[in-house]
């Protein structure tokens, strides 16, 4: 029988998880509080099967197979009483993450396993948000889901060994690579990226380049697939700032958020999701700095 996968936020990771757990044979229900933002994800789930047969990345068989698996839903307790993994995808926010773990942890079976896509929280503190703290652990996913190969896990302090080996498998039947780290604040893949991103905005706030030009110099002098203020407009100005704020009172100054990103942030340039950030894509060649 199949695997059941709980994804709690279906807001931009969680539809990708989503769409993966349910491609790698799982039974998914995707969680959420808002029915608008639901029907939202269904609808882009639906988009990314059609262009998956389209680009012949999956067969109409299998894509079929898996939209049959997926359910849309808001009783968060319900969805999880027969679940094996729940991946909870909330906004990066300790309080909403504590009161999705304290649910599932009240709702979920013994042996079900509990991961959070957090970008910079600590496993450890979510762990202990529940009454299982070996079963807790971090799968992070990168956006978009569906096309990044990597999940890093991150094992907390009380992380058992069947937990970490239970994620990495789950992992891989969804088609990712894994690294597995252990727990610091940032991990590998986000502190690297924060740092590489704030740096970027100081350059564009000292004028020592265009936003294009920064990009360009990073693209093609060092061979990055994407420019870092790219990424970030990708990525959400807010979320890259609130990941920031959180890295500068846990490792100090040298992630201090640049000025000019908390600017964006206040004037509502969050990037792509807000049509404007560093880049406007209202105007396809328009670049604001
Ligand atoms: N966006 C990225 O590029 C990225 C990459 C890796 C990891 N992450 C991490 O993934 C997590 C989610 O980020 P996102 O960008 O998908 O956020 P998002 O804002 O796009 O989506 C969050 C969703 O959670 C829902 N939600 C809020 N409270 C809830 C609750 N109590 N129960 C159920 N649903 C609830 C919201 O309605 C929203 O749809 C964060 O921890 C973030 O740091 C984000």
């Amino acid at each position: 029988m199949s695997e059941k996968l709980v994804v709690v936020g279906s807001g931009v990771m969680g539809r990708g998880i989503a769409y993966a757990g349910a491609l790698g044979g799982c039974i998914v229900s995707l969680v959420d509080v808002s029915k608008d933002v639901l029907a939202n994800a269904k609808s882009e789930i639906e988009t990314l099967f059609e262009k998956g047969i389209q680009r012949h990345k999956i067969s109409e068989y299998d894509a079929a197979c898996a939209k049959e698996k997926m359910t849309y839903v808001t009783d968060l307790a319900a969805a999880v009483k027969d679940a094996n993994l729940v991946i909870e995808a909330v906004p990066e926010k300790i309080d909403i993450k504590k009161s999705v773990f304290e649910t599932v942890d009240a709702h979920a079976p013994e042996h079900c396993i509990l991961a959070t896509n957090t970008s910079t929280m600590s496993p450890t503190e979510i762990g202990s948000f529940t009454k299982r703290p070996a079963s807790v652990i971090a799968m992070h996913f990168f956006n978009p889901v569906h096309k990044m190969p990597l999940v890093e896990i991150i094992r907390g302090l009380e992380t058992s060994d069947e937990t970490a080996a239970y994620v990495e498998k789950a992992a891989k039947k969804m088609g990712k690579e894994t690294v597995v780290v252990n727990e610091f604040p940032g991990f590998v893949t986000s502190r690297m990226s924060a740092m590489i991103g704030n740096e970027a905005f100081y350059m564009l706030q000292e004028g020592v380049g265009t936003a294009e030009d920064i990009d360009k110099a990073i693209k093609l002098g060092l061979n990055f697939p994407m420019g870092p203020l790219e990424l970030a407009d990708l990525v959400g100005l807010d979320a890259r700032l609130n990941n920031l704020r959180y890295l500068h009172e846990k490792l100090g100054e040298k992630f201090r958020p640049a000025p000019l990103l908390e600017k964006y942030v206040k004037a509502g340039r969050l990037g792509r999701k807000t049509g404007i950030g560093v880049y406007d894509y209202s105007k396809k060649e328009g670049v604001r700095s």
